[in-house]
Formats: structure tokens, C-alpha cells, sequence
């Protein structure tokens, strides 16, 4: 089971980065618990973080695993390009958010990325991704 990871724009500056919405741990720190986790459940994960729209499309666009977990920070709420990536790897697709986007400003409400993926998962913090393993490990393990 290959999960793909991708972290969006800005979640490089976790641990520093308004830590009272996004938490006190830094991206290593979340990186390492999702590794931990995964291994244990049997799941190979690669990660990666981009700040940069064209490379996240690029890793996505290269459908070298089974599931992609995805937090594509504010892209969530602006990018058509990442949607319409995750849409034509037809691959299940999970999104994550650290903060829970329904409960903050009015633009984080939308986004493009949950009408192509299996389900969203926001609000949680670095939980968010350790439920998101979860999530996979069953939809992979359905077939
Ligand atoms: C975020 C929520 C987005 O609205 C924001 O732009 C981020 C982080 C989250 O994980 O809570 O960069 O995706």
C-alpha cells in the first residue's frame, strides 16, 4: 500500500506558524508520527511539501502510489489546476486540514479539492493525518 503525503504551501513554518490554529509541532515533528503510524499499520508512505503550485500538480500528476493524502493549504479554497491533477490520476484522494476550515473565515469554507476526493478530514491537527491513514487502509483494503 503506497500513500502519497503532499503538504501545500506554508505548512513548512508548522510549530512557528500562528501555533494557536495550527498547533506547536513542526512539519518534521508531524512527518515523524505519520511514518511512525504508517509503519505499524504496514503502509509505505513517501512525504513531500511544496510551496509551489506546479510541483504539487507534478507529484500528484506522477501516480507512483495508491492513495494521496493531501493538505493543499490555502490552495484548497483557490486552485482549479490541483483539483482537475487530482481528478485525472483517478486515484482516492483524502483531504486534510490541520485547523477546521468550517469554523473560520468565510472563503477557507470552499473548497475545490473535496468534490473530487473520497472525503475530507479537518480539524483535528496532526490527528488529521494519523485519521486519514486510517481512512486509506480501508478504502485500499476494499479493492
Ligand atoms: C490549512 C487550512 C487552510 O485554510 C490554510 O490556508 C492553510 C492550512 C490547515 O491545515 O488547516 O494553509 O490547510
Amino acid at each position: 500500500m503506497k500513500i502519497l503525503v503532499i503538504h501545500g504551501p506554508n505548512l513548512n513554518l508548522l510549530g512557528k506558524r500562528e501555533p494557536g490554529v495550527y498547533g506547536t509541532l513542526s512539519l518534521r515533528d508531524i512527518n515523524r508520527r505519520i511514518q511512525s503510524e504508517a509503519s505499524g499499520m504496514g503502509m509505505d508512505v513517501s512525504v513531500k511539501q511544496s510551496n509551489s503550485e506546479g510541483e504539487i500538480i507534478d507529484a500528484i500528476q506522477k501516480g507512483d502510489y495508491d492513495c494521496l493524502i493531501i493538505n493543499p493549504g490555502a490552495y484548497t479554497h483557490t486552485s482549479i489546476a490541483i483539483r482537475d491533477a487530482v481528478s485525472a490520476v483517478a486515484k482516492p484522494a483524502i483531504e486534510v486540514h490541520l485547523s477546521n476550515i468550517h469554523k473560520r473565515e468565510e472563503f477557507r469554507r470552499r473548497s475545490y479539492i473535496a468534490e473530487v476526493a473520497q472525503g475530507q478530514i479537518t480539524g483535528f491537527g496532526a490527528d488529521s493525518y494519523l485519521l486519514a491513514l486510517i481512512a486509506a487502509k480501508n478504502i485500499l483494503s476494499r479493492g
